[in-house]
């Protein structure tokens, strides 16, 4: 089959290095793409929120099924724009319509489902421009650290967790004034969760389920968990400590009554349901829903993931879910983001990548890279993801590690100790 994949980063580059090992797979199309995904498709230069644009080219390149990568696109009613089309109704999007996407595009919204099905999560109100007053009040009845979600999506930053009241009644005013614009009209206040955390991946076709690798990220810049938030400076799969009976608490609390919720709801979702977890003492809570893989925990998961994935997307799309079984290698994935000094604030593009040829033993994704006149240049904050897969962890991780000193760029930075918070659990 034909297929369509939305996105340009190490995630799309992961998932379309598996499409492209399917027998299933006649050609893959990539839209926007990077020189990833060039190297094992076709890269259309599309951007992912002209619907119209894409569906002319589904149409236009046969497509039979399209998967998409990020949220934007979702929460904006992509798959409502082709369910609308005559043309292209009949073609199955993976990923959620809109309102199944409000999940990730509304706090308020997610929050609210989760109480309706009884799904653990911090207890919380929410609070809309004019209630200034009201939100503050409500804080005061809390205890710090204070957490204050905008409502809508705001580049990852729409968080402020702060121990101090005079600053989280600060954010509420800022909020409100619309440092998000509409994203932050509505604020989430809620109580603050002790714990570790993980990301849960679940593919569904809206009746039944697979459960796919669980992984954990890394998002602070600096070593230690120190310093700004970034869009991910690693991720590592398995999680020592989700271990089976934790895993059967996730799925019997969180993830089935999370189907049956959506399904109770008439909402038909088809599509991966991403669960931000936090474990606190061998019980789950859930901190947030995404209605897409994350970035950069796809470059540990899909790489642990032993079906045919053009199989499972195609199952997904025909409702047929449950005739598929699951299959994980029990292998360790490690990946270690390269990035542009300066990241998450400024940070100079353009530089020449070299060494890229000499990697062994890793699996190197593209994420903020583009080729220019022949060379490969970094184009983005987040460069490359370097996976290592072993059957240890310490092994994966030398193999992700021993790769990044390889591969040069001026201004390249990493994090040197990604995993190793892990090893009293292994
Ligand atoms: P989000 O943008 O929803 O992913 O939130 C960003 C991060 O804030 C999460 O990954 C958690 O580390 C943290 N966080 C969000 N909500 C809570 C909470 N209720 N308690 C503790 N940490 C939280
Ligand atoms: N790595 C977190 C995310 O993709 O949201």
């Amino acid at each position: 089959m034909n297929i369509l994949l939305l996105g340009s980063g190490g995630r799309e580059h992961a998932i379309a290095w598996k499409l492209s090992q399917s027998p299933k797979l006649t050609k893959l199309f990539i839209a926007p793409g990077n020189p990833g995904t060039a190297s094992v498709g076709v890269n259309l230069n599309i951007n992912i929120l002209d619907f119209e644009a894409i569906k002319q080219s589904v149409i236009d390149n046969a497509i039979d099924l399209v998967f998409v990568g990020p949220e934007e696109p979702l929460v904006k009613g992509i798959h409502d724009s082709f369910l609308a089309d005559q043309r292209v109704m009949h073609i199955p999007v993976i990923g959620p319509t809109k309102v199944g996407a409000q999940l990730e595009g509304s706090k308020d919204f997610a929050k609210a489902f989760m109480i309706r099905h009884s799904i653990p999560t911090a207890a919380y109100k929410s609070f809309v421009t004019g209630q200034g007053h009201e939100a503050k009040q409500f804080l005061t009845q809390l205890k710090p650290p204070y957490v204050l979600k905008a409502d809508g999506l705001a580049a990852g930053k729409g968080v402020v967790i702060s121990t101090d009241i005079n600053e989280a009644n600060n954010t509420i005013d800022e909020f409100f004034d619309g440092k998000f614009g509409e994203a932050s009209k509505k604020v989430v206040i809620e109580e603050f969760l002790k714990g570790i955390e993980l990301s849960v991946f679940v593919l569904t076709d809206g009746k039944s389920y697979v459960i796919l690798p669980e992984a954990k990220d890394y998002k602070r810049i600096g070593d230690g968990d120190t310093g700004l938030n970034t869009g991910g400076m690693g991720a590592v799969s398995p999680v020592p400590f989700a271990d089976k009976a934790f895993m059967q608490k996730v799925e019997e609390r969180v993830i089935a009554p999370t189907i049956k919720g959506l399904a109770k709801d008439g909402i038909d979702y088809k599509g991966i349901i991403f669960i931000g977890l936090m474990n606190d003492n061998g019980n789950p809570s859930v901190i947030e829903y995404n209605v897409r893989m994350g970035d950069p925990e796809t470059e540990v998961v899909i790489p642990r993931i032993e079906n045919d994935l053009v199989e499972l997307f195609d199952l997904t799309g025909q409702g047929r879910l449950s005739e598929c079984k699951i299959r994980i290698s029990n292998q360790v994935a490690t990946a270690v983001i390269l990035v542009s000094g300066g990241y998450p604030e400024n940070y100079e593009k353009g530089k020449i990548i070299k060494g890229l040829n000499d990697v062994r033993d890793v699996i190197a994704f593209h994420a903020g890279t583009k080729y220019v006149n022949g060379d490969i240049i970094t184009s983005g904050g987040r460069v490359l993801a370097l996976t290592g897969l072993s059957q240890t962890a310490d092994e994966s991780l030398l193999k992700a590690y021993t790769a990044a000193k390889l591969v040069q760029y001026e201004g390249k930075y990493y994090r040197t100790d990604i995993g190793k918070d892990l090893k009293p659990y292994i």
